[in-house]
C-alpha cells in the first residue's frame, strides 16, 4: 500500500506543534516513548470482549497477561482491592458507576460545572443530566473552596443516591471524610473522580480518595501521564454485595456490577494497545523518579500562581494545592474574555483554555477565566525558576491582545526557549 502521505503529514504538523510551544492544558501531558510504542502496537488487532480468563473470543492469552498486569500495577499504585482498566475514558468509567449504581431518573449530588465540576457529573447535555436527577452543590464565592456546608444541606434534604467530589477546575485538596461522613448518614454511595489530581495522588502528594470513597474513578492521561482512557477503583471497605438487584432478581456484588456496567453495559471490546500502554505508564508511576516529577509539578504549579498574584490576577482560592489554577481576568482586564485572552495566547504559541469562573459574568462560550496547568511542561523538562517567565510573556499578551507585532515577538521568544526541551525520541 503506498504510504498515506496526507495524514502522516498532519501528524507530523501536531507534533511540530506540540514541540514548539509552551503547553499549559492542565489535562494534557506528554506520554513517554515506551507508552505511544504500546499504543501503536499489534495489540490493536485483537478482539478481547470480556475480562481475563472469561473472554468472548479466542486467542486471547497474551492479552490476557497485559490487562492482568494492568490491574496489579493500578491496584499497588493506588492500594485498590479492585480495579477496572477497561473504560475508553473519564466520561465512560463515570457512565459505568451511574450504570452500577442508579436507575434512571435517580438523584445524585455533584459540583456545579460553572464552579469547576465536569460535564459527566451532572450536566443537562450529557448523559448524567439527561438520564439521571443531577443535584448541584457550589463553591464559596469569597473564597473559591467548595462549600461543604451546601453540600451537606442539600443531601440531608434531597437524599441522593450518590454524591460525586472531584472537578475539572478545582485547586485546592478535598474533605473526603466529611462528605463521606454525610454520604454514610443518608446511605448514599460516596464516588471520587480523581482524573484530574490522579498523578499527584499516586505519588502521595494529595489525600487518596480510595481510602474514603466507595468508588473511585479516573482518566489516565492527565497528571497520570498515561495514554487517553479511564478506570475505576474500589478499595478496602465497599459493601459486597451491595444489595441492588438486577432485573434478573439477583444481588450482584459491586464489583461484578461495575464491571458488566463496563462491559456489556457500556463498551463492547476493550482496547487492549492502550490498556498495554496504561500498564506502562502504572509501571512508571510506581518508579522512584516520578514522586520527584509530581513534586515539581506541584512546586512549578505554586510559584506559577504566585507569579499570577505578583503581576495583579486573581486565583480563584488564592492559589493552588495541586497541578492547576484558574485565573478571574476580570480583576486585572475586566473586558477581556477567556475566549479572546485563549486565542491571543495560542497564536504565541501559549496553549491554554478558557474556563468559566465561579459567579461567573459571561456565558461558557466567552468565560471570565483562563486554566492553566503544570503537568506538561514539567514533564518537558521546565523548573520553577521557568515559571514567572512564562507568566510574564502571558501578561505580555494578554496586555495587547489585538497587537500581531506583539503577539509575533512573545511567539519567537517561546520558540527560541522551547528549542532547548528536546521532547520526542523520533
Ligand atoms: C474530572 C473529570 N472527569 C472526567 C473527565 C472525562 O474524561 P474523558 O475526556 O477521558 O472522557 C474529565 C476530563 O476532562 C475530568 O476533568
Amino acid at each position: 500500500m503506498t504510504r498515506d502521505t496526507e495524514i502522516f503529514d498532519i501528524i507530523r504538523r501536531e507534533r511540530e506543534r506540540q514541540t514548539r510551544g509552551i503547553e499549559l492544558i492542565a489535562s494534557e501531558n506528554y506520554v513517554s516513548d515506551q507508552v505511544l510504542e504500546a499504543m501503536g502496537s499489534v495489540l490493536t488487532n485483537k478482539y478481547a470482549e470480556g475480562y481475563p480468563g472469561k473472554r468472548y473470543y479466542g486467542g486471547c492469552e497474551v492479552v490476557d497477561l497485559s490487562e492482568r498486569l494492568a490491574q496489579e500495577r493500578l491496584k499497588q499504585l493506588y492500594g485498590a482491592v479492585w480495579v477496572n482498566v477497561q473504560p475508553h475514558s473519564g466520561a465512560q468509567a463515570n457512565m459505568a458507576v451511574f450504570m452500577a449504581c442508579l436507575n434512571a431518573g435517580d438523584k445524585f449530588l455533584g459540583l456545579n460545572l460553572s464552579h469547576g465540576g465536569h460535564l459527566s457529573h451532572g450536566s443537562p447535555v450529557n448523559f448524567s443530566g439527561l438520564m439521571f436527577h443531577a443535584l448541584e452543590y457550589n463553591v464559596r464565592e469569597e473564597d473559591g473552596r467548595v462549600d461543604y456546608d451546601q453540600l451537606e444541606q442539600v443531601a440531608r434534604t434531597e437524599h441522593p443516591k450518590l454524591i460525586i467530589a472531584g472537578a475539572s477546575a478545582y485547586s485546592r485538596e478535598w474533605d473526603y471524610e466529611r462528605i463521606r461522613r454525610v454520604a454514610d448518614e443518608i446511605g448514599a454511595i460516596f464516588m471520587v473522580d480523581m482524573a484530574h489530581p490522579a498523578g499527584l495522588i499516586a505519588a502521595g502528594l494529595l489525600k487518596n480518595p480510595v481510602k474514603y470513597a466507595h468508588i473511585v474513578t479516573s482518566t489516565t492521561h492527565k497528571t497520570l501521564r498515561g495514554p487517553r482512557g479511564g478506570v475505576i477503583l474500589m478499595g478496602e471497605d465497599f459493601p459486597n454485595p451491595w444489595g441492588k438487584t438486577t432485573p434478573k432478581g439477583e444481588v450482584k456484588m459491586m464489583s461484578a456490577m461495575l464491571d458488566s456496567a463496563v462491559f456489556p453495559g457500556t463498551q463492547g471490546g476493550p482496547l487492549e494497545h492502550v490498556i498495554a500502554a496504561k500498564a506502562v505508564a502504572f509501571g512508571e508511576a510506581l518508579q522512584p523518579s516520578y514522586v520527584d516529577y509530581q513534586k515539581q509539578v506541584q512546586l512549578n504549579a505554586a510559584v506559577m500562581a504566585e507569579a499570577f498574584v505578583d503581576k495583579g490576577y486573581k486565583i480563584i482560592s488564592g492559589g493552588t494545592d495541586n497541578h492547576c489554577m484558574l485565573v478571574d481576568l476580570r480583576t486585572k482586564f475586566p473586558d477581556l474574555t477567556g475566549k479572546i485572552a485563549e486565542k491571543a495566547l495560542v497564536a504565541a504559541d501559549i496553549t491554554t483554555n478558557k474556563n468559566m469562573v465561579p459567579f461567573d459574568s459571561r456565558s461558557a462560550f466567552q468565560t471570565s477565566g483562563l486554566r492553566f496547568g503544570t503537568p506538561a511542561i514539567t514533564t518537558r523538562g521546565l523548573k520553577e525558576d521557568m515559571m514567572p517567565w512564562i507568566v510574564n510573556l502571558i501578561d505580555r499578551v494578554l496586555g495587547n491582545p489585538e497587537d500581531e507585532q506583539n503577539i509575533l515577538k512573545v511567539r519567537q521568544e517561546v520558540n527560541a526557549e522551547m528549542v532547548k526541551y528536546p521532547l520526542f525520541a523520533w
